[in-house]
């Protein structure tokens, strides 16, 4: 038999590069975005209380109704922002299917997608499969900012959507007001849809406000807010995360997800409804993750790595030219080898595997994780 592949020249991900040589070379591994610590016991007890409860059968498509209670009482105390929990916010397996169902629903053949480079790696392969083309907008380290010129300038008649990703995995830059706005009056009386992937919304430090796309009244009219419990709760296998629109394009949204997972796994959806009763487990995470970002920052300091501090997300770019030429992929590669750390190198998001000579580093670790992997940096 002879089959032609959908996506031929998609090959294993860095991740999984990075980690299984992590693991060949028994490294420490800042490569992946999850953390080497576990969620808090009294969810995973809600989580299995939900199980022995009976909570074991199909949720509701758009998911448990509790849950999106839940998240509509976040998005109004965090954004003073209303979507209605019966058809404008739906539950998904993880950010990931939100993403391809969003793009899955609304972008056709020819269709153009803006995305802004570096950008995360389901975006582009989600839009190539149904048949869209992606329009890369690159941003440059070490400041990441966005020329909103050059994004009207790609703006046209075939522009479907535009993605964007606050804060930004992989450079820790957020976007600011200012960006929203100049957004929200690039897409002003156009048919584009904004999906906007806020996973790390609550990462943000030193006193940045998250700029979710529902704080800007034309932006939400078109925006999917895309969310992920797995980041907030410390539990990226549990898989659960949501998305947030207003009626028309949820309902349009739901006309495809009923068919490509239906729901998601009940008894996870009943205990996470049950933990978000309290707001402090997902707004005390920024502190928790600045502590980190500052203590990895605080041991690197003299090192001859340069960075800017992340402003969210947990993820810590350096930029090593003061050290090596080489290209990013073998800096990375050889600093697993002969160092012992991964990292990843930014290139493998960029347009062109632009080469900035920056790696990215996941900061969601131990304390002890990141006092060893600071000692390696300091020996470079
Ligand atoms: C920017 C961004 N969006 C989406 C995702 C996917 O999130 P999930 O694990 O909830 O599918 C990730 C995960 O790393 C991410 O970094």
């Amino acid at each position: 038999m002879q089959h032609i592949s959908k996506l031929p020249n998609v090959g294993t991900t860095i991740f999984s590069i990075m980690s299984g040589l992590a693991k060949k070379h028994n490294a420490i591994n800042l490569s992946q975005g999850f953390p080497d610590f576990g969620s808090d016991q009294k969810l995973i007890d809600l989580v299995s209380k939900a199980m022995n409860s009976g909570y074991n059968q199909y949720a509701p498509m758009l998911g448990n109704l509790e849950l999106r209670e839940a998240i509509a009482k976040k998005m109004a105390l965090l954004y003073n922002s209303s979507y209605h929990p019966e058809n404008e916010i739906t539950i998904t397996a993880g950010a990931t299917q939100a993403i391809f169902t969003i793009i899955n629903t609304f972008v056709k053949p020819n269709d153009e997608v803006l995305i802004f480079k570096p950008a995360y790696n389901s975006y582009e392969p989600a839009v190539r499969l149904n048949g869209g083309k992606t329009i890369p907008i690159q941003l440059e380290a070490p400041n990441f900012s966005i020329d909103w010129n050059a994004v009207k300038q790609k703006v046209n008649s075939l522009t479907k959507m535009i993605i964007i990703n606050t804060p930004h995995n992989p450079s820790g830059m957020v976007f600011s007001k200012e960006d929203m706005l100049q957004l929200q009056n690039i897409t002003k009386g156009t048919n584009i849809i904004v999906l906007s992937d806020e996973v790390y919304e609550h990462m943000i430090y030193d006193e940045e406000k998250h700029q979710s796309a529902c704080l800007f009244p034309d932006l939400k009219s078109r925006s999917f807010v895309v969310a992920s419990f797995c980041k907030t709760f410390h539990n990226t296998g549990w898989r659960v995360g949501y998305c947030c629109a207003p009626k028309e394009l949820m309902t349009m949204f739901i006309q495809v997800h009923q068919f490509n997972v239906f729901c998601v796994h009940h008894p996870t959806q009943k205990g996470i409804a049950d933990y978000m009763q309290e707001p402090k487990h997902y707004i005390e995470l920024s502190e928790f993750y600045q502590n980190k970002r500052d203590l990895f920052l605080s041991l690197i300091k003299d090192s001859k790595f340069n960075f800017k501090p992340s402003k969210g997300t947990y993820f810590q770019v350096l930029d090593y030219s003061a050290i090596t030429q080489e290209h990013d992929v073998d800096f990375a590669k050889r600093m697993t080898f002969d160092f012992g750390l991964a990292s990843i190198p930014l290139s493998v998001f960029n347009h062109n595997n632009l080469d900035n000579k920056v790696l990215r580093f996941c900061f969601a670790k131990k304390d002890d994780t990141l006092k060893q992997a600071a000692e390696i940096l300091n020996r470079i």
